[in-house]
């Protein structure tokens, strides 16, 4: 199963999450871009008043066609109650090319189950598989196991093994 991970980190989180479950479905990743945000107070509130407003900014151009594989990981963080807007203007872009997908969103403790339910609404369409993790599992350092979890939902289900034929069906 060829995975993609295409996310946006700010503060570095994500990206942090993102090397961990990547490791573990060996999937390849697509960095989200934009030069729109930076780490200072002017940049913050940037990026709060765009997310809150629903405001797309400009994105680089993806490195990865997400149409090449079967599954595309959504990635990247909570601002101002909703994902954050480089994802958005990503699923905009890229919406009629996604495979099945699943979502992951970091954040700091709120707003997380309406955030993935936009996020979902965003890409139009149910996902294999959802997941949030905070700040206070990365500090915990407990996020390691949930991103384990979330590997393991992602993962192909191995075929039933086949039923051995009675012995009157293989004598025909
Ligand atoms: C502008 C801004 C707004 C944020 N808004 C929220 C929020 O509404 N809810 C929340 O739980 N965390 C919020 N956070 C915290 C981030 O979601 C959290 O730190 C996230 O893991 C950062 O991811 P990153 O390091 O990959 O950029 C906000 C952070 C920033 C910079």
């Amino acid at each position: 199963m060829a995975v993609l991970i295409a996310f946006y980190s700010l503060t570095g989180t994500t990206r942090t999450v993102v090397a961990e479950l990547a490791r573990h479905l060996r999937a390849d990743i697509e960095e989200i871009r934009c030069e729109r945000y930076g780490i200072s107070f002017r940049g913050w509130w940037r990026a709060a008043a765009d997310s809150w407003r629903g405001r797309l900014p400009p994105i680089a151009p993806a490195t990865h066609a997400a149409r090449n594989y079967d599954l595309v990981v959504l990635a990247g963080p909570i601002w101002a109650w909703h994902p954050c807007p480089p994802l958005r203007a990503y699923v905009r872009r890229e919406r009629a090319d996604l495979p099945e997908t699943a979502l992951l969103l970091t954040h700091g403790g709120s707003a997380g189950q309406q955030s993935l339910d936009a996020l979902q609404a965003w890409v139009g369409k149910p996902p294999k598989a959802r997941v949030t993790i905070t700040a206070a599992e990365m500090k915990s350092g407990t996020y390691a196991d949930t991103v384990a979890h979330f590997a393991q939902t992602l993962r192909p289900k191995p075929a039933p093994a086949p039923v051995p034929l009675a012995v009157d069906q293989c004598a025909g």
